[in-house]
This record gives structure tokens, sequence and C-alpha cells, in this order.
């Protein structure tokens, strides 16, 4: 079987030098483009030694339409910013694309929505297996228990992150809203004030700790009378979400066009 030839954007930061790193545990995938933004002061660095590892002979560019000649999928942890132009090039090119970028907007729902009529599209703000797993049980726990069970979300991130709350927290919030038939939009609460009326039934709560190195962790309570479930993940290497990421990609390579997400990758060869 011929290599995966991956381009990756975002190829400078934490996650992208996370993804070089973990590209010696994927034999069967090849870097053949690396890309940050044009403002960089990696452009031009190998993206091997600016990651910490040996030296790939892949380049850092800002251009990525010229990267995707002859590649079998795209796979972007950069900014929400790069998000619109990411997915034309992609489309132009009928490459598949990965986008592992959280903070993306509703506004860009329509692009993705259409992109994934063109290309193997798959958005995930979360690529650890884990995560995904936990996004299941929060369905079946918000399906099982009665609305009176208070939902709360609380997810802690490195002083770094720039989007709150995280998007994995809103998927998470997301995925229960809809399990009790209604929207998030009308259901979460983002902040409390010092005093008002106490909490409605229905609504989702979140808390956001940022702070330190924090990797990610995400913690979601079913608050009833008497009892409190509590269902969590940490995430203690970055490196999670580098290998989730790599392992959807190479099923996202053989996939035809349509819109994707990590439970479909995850759930491929399973009866769950
Ligand atoms: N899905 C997941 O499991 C998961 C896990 C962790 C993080 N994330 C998300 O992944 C994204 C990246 O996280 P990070 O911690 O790696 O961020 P980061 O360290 O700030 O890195 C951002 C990267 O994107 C590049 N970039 C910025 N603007 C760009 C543009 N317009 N075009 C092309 N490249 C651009 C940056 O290049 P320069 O700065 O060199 O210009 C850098 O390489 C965030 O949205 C984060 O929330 C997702």
């Amino acid at each position: 079987m011929s290599a995966l030839r991956l381009v990756l954007i975002g190829a400078s930061g934490r996650m992208g030098q996370q993804i070089v790193r973990t590209l010696p545990e994927f034999p069967s995938v090849r870097l053949t483009g690396a890309v940050v933004s044009g403002r960089s002061s990696a452009l031009g660095r190998d993206a091997g030694t600016f990651a910490g590892v040996s030296e790939l002979g892949v380049v850092l560019r800002c251009e990525l339409s010229s990267l995707l000649a002859d590649v079998d999928l795209a796979l972007d942890f950069s900014h929400p910013a790069a998000a619109t132009d990411t997915l034309a090039a992609c489309v132009a090119a009928g490459v598949p694309l990965l986008i592992g970028t959280t903070g993306l907007g509703s506004e860009l729902e329509a692009a993705l929505t259409a992109a994934g009529r063109e290309i193997a599209l798959l958005a995930a703000p979360n690529t650890s297996l884990g995560v995904t797993l936990l996004a299941e049980l929060v369905q079946r726990a918000a399906r099982a228990l009665p609305p009176n069970y208070d939902i709360e979300i609380i997810e802690s991130h490195h002083r770094g992150k720039r989007d709150a709350p995280s998007g994995t927290a809103l998927a998470l919030a997301e995925v229960a809203a809809e399990a009790r038939g209604g929207y998030l939009s009308q259901q979460a609460c983002f902040a409390r004030p010092r005093t008002g009326p106490a909490r409605e039934t229905g609504q989702i709560g979140f808390a956001v700790v940022r702070g330190g190195d924090l990797i990610g962790e995400h913690q979601v309570l079913f608050l009833g009378e008497g009892e409190r479930l509590q269902l969590a993940h940490s995430a203690t290497d970055r490196a999670v979400f580098a290998r989730g990421a790599l392992s959807a990609a190479q099923w996202l390579a053989r996939q035809p066009p349509g819109r994707y997400a990590m439970r479909d990758y995850l759930f491929s060869n399973s009866d769950l």
C-alpha cells in the first residue's frame, strides 16, 4: 500500500509540532507539505527540525494551494481565520480535509456543508478517541436521565488557549442538548451574574478554567436530587490528539465525499 501523502496546516503550532513528532508512529503517512501563516517567524524552516526531530525535507510555507497537487489529505490545526481559504483550496484540489481547529463559528457552517458535498470532510474539536467516546456516553446519559438532572460542564486548558468555552465543551453540550430534544443556543448559560435568578431547569451551564500548561480536561456533571453522575476525560499528553487525528486521517482519505465526525471513524469497525 502506498503512503498517505499529507499536508499539515498550522505546522509550527503546539499541535502541528506534536503531529510532526508523532509521525514516526505512522509509517504509512508521509508529510509532503507544511503551512504556517504569512507572518510566521517559522517560514522557510524545515518542519521536522522546527518540531525538534530530524530534518524531513519539508519547508514551512504560507501558500496552501500549490502544495495540494498529488496529496491524499490535508490536516488543519491552525486558526479559525484560515478556515475559509483552506476549505476553498481543498475543494478546488479535491483533497479530503480533517479540521482540528476549534472556534470555527456558526458562520462557517454553510461553507462546511457545501465542502462536504465535494470532498470527505471531518471537523472535530477534539480528535482524542477518549473524548469521542465521552460524547457517546454523555448522549446516553442525557437521554436516559430525567430533565431535572441539571447538566454542568467544567473545562480546563492551558493559559494560551484562545477560545472559551473549548470547542470540545461546546460539542459535549450540543450532544446533551440534542439528546434532550433541545437546542444548545436556547439552553446554554455561559456566565452567571454575581446575584440573580436561580438556575433554570434545562439550562446547560459552563465553567472555564485557564492557566498553566493544562492540556485539556472536560467534566460533564448530571446533578440530580441525592445523586451526581460525573463523566470526565483528562488529556495528559498532546500526543493523544495527534494520534487520533492521524488515525482518523488514514480512514478519512478512503471515504467518499461527505461530512464526517470522529464517531464515524471510531465506530466504523464496531457494533456500538
Ligand atoms: N481537535 C483537537 O483535538 C485539538 C486539540 C488541541 C488543539 N486544537 C485546536 O487546534 C488549533 C491549534 O492549536 P495550537 O495549540 O497548536 O495553536 P498554536 O500553537 O497557536 O498554533 C497555531 C498554528 O496555526 C498557524 N496559523 C495561524 N494563523 C494561520 C493562518 N491564517 N494560516 C495558516 N496557518 C496559520 C500558526 O502559524 P504561525 O504562528 O507560525 O504563523 C501555528 O502554526 C486551535 O484551534 C486549538 O484549539 C484542537
